[in-house]
């Protein structure tokens, strides 16, 4: 199975959201093995952030993400990458279908409630930033329902 990162970011937290994204993965069957609410430091932004270095809003989102906590989580599951982002929704909400959260929560790019990684070596690098080693592994009576 698939492990994936995903944060309620700034937005989300402040605009109390954060248990409706925990769950709504919950329902989905993901499972959670980490968790925590969080102040970003500036070195954890840049380094989350990296790869959009050179886009010119950088800046932006570095001050945003460290501006107020996020909620941090890991959730595991079949597919849990694409699965998701898919429940996730384009990036731009405005574009973002109904039923996705940023469809449904959302009303510009640079608040867009959530972030998820967008890809296996993403994912392997997110969580090993993000998390360490402190991911819980345990069985849930359900799994056999759901892969
Ligand atoms: P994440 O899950 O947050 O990584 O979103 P994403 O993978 O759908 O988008 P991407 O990695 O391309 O961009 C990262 C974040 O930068 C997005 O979630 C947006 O909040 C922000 N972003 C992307 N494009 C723009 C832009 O053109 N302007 C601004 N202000 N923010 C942007
Ligand atoms: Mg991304």
């Amino acid at each position: 199975t698939e492990k994936t990162f995903v944060m309620v970011k700034p937005d989300g937290v402040q605009r109390g959201l954060i248990g409706e994204v925990v769950s709504r993965f919950e329902r989905k069957g993901l499972k959670l093995v980490a968790a925590k609410l969080m102040s970003v430091s500036q070195s954890l932004a840049e380094q989350h952030y990296a790869e959009h270095k050179e886009r010119p809003f950088f800046n932006d989102l570095v001050s945003f993400i460290t501006s107020s906590p996020v909620f941090a989580m890991v959730w595991e599951g079949e597919n849990a990458i694409a699965i998701a982002r898919s429940m996730m929704g384009k990036t731009n909400p405005a574009e973002a279908a109904p039923g996705t959260i940023r469809g449904d929560y959302g009303l510009s790019i640079g608040m867009n409630i959530i972030h998820g990684s967008d890809s296996p070596a993403s994912a392997e690098r997110e969580i090993a930033l993000w998390f360490g080693g402190e991911l819980l592994s345990y069985e849930r009576s359900v799994d056999v329902w759901l892969a």
